[in-house]
C-alpha cells in the first residue's frame, strides 16, 4: 500500500513517462485531434484550454487556430515536455499551467474552447473536474471531451477496468457512454454529436509507455487467458495480448 494521495499517484506515474507521451504515436496522432483543430479552426478561440496536456497534442492541435492555448496538468514532468515541444515545433502562444482538473485557477468563463482527451479516467474526482471545466468555459463556447469507453456488458467492463488498473495504478474508471452523459449533464453540458471508434492498444508498447512491472504485464496476461469468449471478442485479444479499445469523441456546449 502506498500513502500517496491519488493525485500524487497520477504525478509519481506520469512524471518518468513525459517524454514518451509526446512522441506516442497513439497520442501524436488519430481522427480525434483533426476534429479538434477542424473546431479550433472553425471558433478561433482567444483562449483554449487544453485539460490534463499529457503530451500535448491537443495543444498543438488547437495552436494555430487559437489567439493562445493553456495547456493544463497535474504533472509538472508533463508541462516540462510540453514546453520543450512547443519550442521545437515553434508555436509560442502555449503557456503551461500545473494544476488539477477539480480546482482550476482560472476566472469563470475565461475560455473560449476547450478539450480534455484521454484524462478524465485518471481523475480523482469526476464530477468537480467537470464542473470546473463548465464553470472557466464561456456559455455557449465549444468542448471536446475524447476518453476510452466501457462497454455496456459488466464482465468486459470489469475485465477493462482491471487490466487498465494493473497496467498503471492511476487508473480511476473508463466510464460507459451512460455514465458520461449523466455526468455531462450533471456538469451543465449538452452534448451536440459523438463519433466513436476503435484504437488498437499494442501491448508492448502499451505497457512499456507506463513502466508496468513484469509482474503486472503477466497479471493482465493471464487475465486475457482466462477472459470469458464474450470478453475476448470484444476486445479483439490478440496472442501477444495486444486488445482493441472503444474510445468516444463528445462535442458539447
Ligand atoms: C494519457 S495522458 C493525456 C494525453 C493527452 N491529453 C493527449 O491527448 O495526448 C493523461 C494526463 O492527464 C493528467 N491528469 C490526470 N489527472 C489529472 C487531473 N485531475 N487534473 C489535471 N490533469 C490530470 C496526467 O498527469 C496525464 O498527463
Amino acid at each position: 500500500m502506498t500513502n500517496l494521495d491519488q493525485n500524487s499517484v497520477i504525478r509519481q506515474q506520469f512524471g518518468p513517462a513525459a517524454a514518451d507521451y509526446v512522441t506516442s504515436a497513439v497520442h501524436a496522432t488519430g481522427s480525434d485531434l483533426a476534429r479538434i483543430a477542424e473546431i479550433a479552426a472553425e471558433f478561433a478561440p482567444a483562449h483554449a484550454l487544453d485539460l490534463g496536456a499529457g503530451g500535448g497534442h491537443v495543444s498543438y492541435a488547437m495552436a494555430p487556430h487559437a489567439r493562445r492555448v493553456t495547456a493544463c496538468d497535474l504533472s509538472e514532468a508533463m508541462l516540462a515536455g510540453v514546453v520543450a515541444e512547443s519550442t521545437r515545433r515553434g508555436l509560442t502562444n502555449i503557456a503551461p499551467l500545473a494544476a488539477a482538473a477539480g480546482a482550476l485557477p482560472l476566472e469563470d468563463a475565461s475560455c473560449d474552447m476547450l478539450a480534455c482527451r484521454f484524462s478524465v479516467h485518471h481523475w480523482r474526482d469526476p464530477a468537480a473536474g467537470l464542473a470546473q471545466a463548465r464553470r472557466v468555459l464561456r456559455p455557449g463556447a465549444p468542448a471536446v471531451f475524447v476518453d476510452v469507453i466501457a462497454p455496456p456488458e459488466p464482465a468486459a467492463d470489469t475485465h477493462l477496468q482491471a487490466v487498465e488498473v494493473l497496467r498503471d495504478p492511476s487508473h480511476g474508471r473508463d466510464f460507459t457512454m451512460r455514465e458520461w452523459h449523466a455526468m455531462l449533464d450533471a456538469a451543465g453540458f449538452a452534448v451536440t454529436a459523438t463519433r466513436s471508434s476503435r484504437l488498437r492498444m499494442d501491448f508492448a508498447e502499451w505497457t512499456a509507455r507506463m513502466r508496468t512491472p513484469s509482474v503486472q504485464c503477466a497479471a493482465i496476461r493471464a487475465l486475457q487467458a482466462l477472459a470469458g469468449a464474450e470478453v475476448a471478442r470484444h476486445f479483439a485479444i490478440e496472442a501477444d495480448g495486444s486488445f482493441m479499445i472503444d474510445v468516444i469523441l463528445i462535442e458539447a456546449r
